[in-house]
């Protein structure tokens, strides 16, 4: 990590396009054609995600929607049109919710602090912290307590995204996957929670079925 200037982020962006031309003359036509990414990717907002890093994909690899501690609620008109064009229009074949370790969005959550106009997003993520309260409060760690809500936030907006008529109508056709996964900065490791799609929207879609 290091901070740079404006000066020198333009400077670096006419370094890169050499960099790029001299490995392919192409790269630009090519990128400029390409975007049928099979991966739609919900994140935190947090700055030390990187999703192409973290999933090794290319530039027309990833459709891409981030936010604070990656929260899917079903009455967010931003988070429902990236849904929408991905799964209607560019047709992916996986949604993933990334959550990452020491989600600073999470651990504030549970701290009940008045966040100003962050507290109805908070809410969101409270009201995970509700449903799981008995497990959570049994945990005396901050950290440990901040990380597996991390992982139950995750898995709960899965379980937002089988909400979603688009993605109630694609995995009726059987043309899509959900995915938790969780971020670990201390390892770089991803750890998936295995989201088990299929179970889950067979448990529910009795009551959220909108088709
Ligand atoms: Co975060």
């Amino acid at each position: 990590m290091s901070y740079k200037s404006i000066k020198q982020i333009f400077e670096h962006n006419e370094q890169w396009i050499e960099e790029q031309l001299n490995a392919d003359s192409l790269y630009f036509v090519k990128l400029h054609k390409r975007q049928i990414p099979k991966y739609l990717f919900i994140s935190c907002s947090d700055s030390r995600i990187s999703p192409e890093a973290i999933m090794f994909s290319e530039p027309g690899d990833v459709f891409i929607h981030r936010n604070i501690a990656n929260v899917i609620p079903v009455n967010d008109l931003n988070v429902l049109s990236v849904i929408n064009y991905a799964v209607v229009h560019i047709k992916v074949k996986h949604i993933v919710v990334c959550g990452h370790y020491g989600c600073g969005g999470v651990k504030t959550a549970i701290s009940t602090t008045d966040m100003g106009i962050l507290n109805p997003w908070l809410g969101y993520i409270r009201d995970v912290y509700r449903l799981h309260k008995k497990e959570l409060n049994a945990i005396k760690s901050i950290d440990e307590k901040t990380n597996r809500l991390v992982e139950l936030n995750v898995l709960e907006q899965c379980i937002n995204l089988v909400k979603i008529k688009d993605v109630q109508k694609a995995l009726l056709e059987k043309r899509i996957r959900i995915h938790g996964w969780v971020f670990d900065m201390q390892t770089g490791k991803l750890v998936n929670l295995k989201f088990n799609t299929k179970k889950v929207a067979g448990e529910i879609i009795d009551i959220y079925n909108i088709l």
